[in-house]
């Protein structure tokens, strides 16, 4: 045998037994050592896992307890809701009857003694016979939301014309604006426009809007009525030049007794539910109200929207509004 070719097998066989000794080493104490470090540390992840599970469900354990506690609360208010709502209605209920009493002898005694006799009493008279107008008014605002609460308060849609309804309101309220020095206008729409809505409850909807158009419009201002139809809707419009209404102020005024204070005194004359009651009568009927302000000092422009021929039959409860 030639020696190099001998020292090239024994670097050969040397190399093959280096190689397998380095690999024998390796998976005896490197590999094993990097196991149980890998373990190690799957343990401790295990354990850290198994502690955030404690903690979760620990978490999970209270805010159960504390759904549990609000859906309770949710229970006791809606029971107490119920009682308001059946306490309001009793109520007012109740406060119908002695109140037209006192209204009707009123009025016998107003007639009995026209021209007053010198004293007071007229005057007496003619007080008692406002406040319980305005009370009267109360009270059936009051049961309107009553109703709109305890899901009773009705809609019924019969066809009717549009522009006779708002001939109606106009006249009826062209005594109060002339009260008041303020210049009560109508545009009239040229052809007559047919309407399936519940017409006292659009009616109740209009007499609103240009009653709180005249009573915040000042001495001496402008209310103008108008009305069109676009697209199988109405579009019924009561433009004053009052105070206006701040943007902040748009949705809440829609809210059951909101008031702004744009005007002390004026705020005294109402309680802040004609606006609420008109939102309700809009919604039941599919329409759709709202108001424009360029800000305060500057009118307002309330406005309503009715589908001419509603698709589903306008005769259903209304449900309240959050
Ligand atoms: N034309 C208007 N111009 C300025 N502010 C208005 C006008 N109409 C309504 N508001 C504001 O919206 C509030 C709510 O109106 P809403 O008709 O609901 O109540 P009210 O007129 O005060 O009382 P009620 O209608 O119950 O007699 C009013 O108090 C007023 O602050
Ligand atoms: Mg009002």
């Amino acid at each position: 045998m030639i020696p190099w070719q001998e020292i090239v097998a024994y670097a050969v066989i040397a190399a093959a037994s280096l190689s397998l000794l380095t690999f024998w080493i390796t998976k005896k104490f490197v590999l094993k050592k990097m196991n149980r470090t890998i373990m190690k540390a799957e343990h401790s992840y295990q354990q850290q896992i198994a502690s955030l599970q404690m903690q979760l469900s620990g978490k999970v354990n209270v805010l159960e307890g504390m759904v549990n506690k609000l859906h309770l609360s949710n229970q006791e208010l809606t029971r107490l809701n119920e009682i308001r709502s059946k306490f309001m209605s009793i109520v007012v209920h109740d406060l119908r009857q002695p109140l037209s009493s006192i209204q009707g002898f009123a009025s016998i005694l107003m007639m009995d003694n026209p021209q007053g006799d010198g004293n007071n009493d007229q005057l007496a008279l003619n007080n008692i016979l406002k406040a319980t107008e305005n009370m009267g008014k109360l009270i059936a605002d009051l049961m309107d939301i009553s109703m709109v609460e305890s899901g009773r308060f009705t809609v019924d849609g019969q066809p009717f014309s549009f522009n006779t309804l708002v001939n109606d309101v106009f006249a009826l309220q062209a005594v109060n604006a002339q009260k008041k020095g303020i210049s009560l206008q109508k545009r009239d729409y040229p052809t007559d426009i047919t309407v399936v809505a519940d017409r006292f409850r659009i009616s109740q909807v209009l007499n609103n809007l240009v009653g709180n158009a005249l009573k915040f419009a000042p001495q001496g201002g402008r209310v103008e009525i108008s009305f069109f139809v676009d697209n199988g809707r109405i579009i019924c419009r009561v433009e004053d030049n009052g105070p206006g209404i701040l943007h902040t102020e748009k949705e809440k005024i829609f809210q059951k007794f909101h008031q702004s204070d744009n005007d002390r005194n004026l705020k005294k004359l109402g309680w802040g539910l004609g606006l609420a009651i008109a939102q309700e009568i809009v919604l039941a009927h599919g329409g759709e109200i709202g108001v424009e302000s360029a800000g305060l000092g500057q009118g307002a422009m309330f406005w309503f929207t009715l589908p001419q021929h509603p698709a589903v039959p306008v005769k259903r409860p209304v449900t309240a509004q959050a």
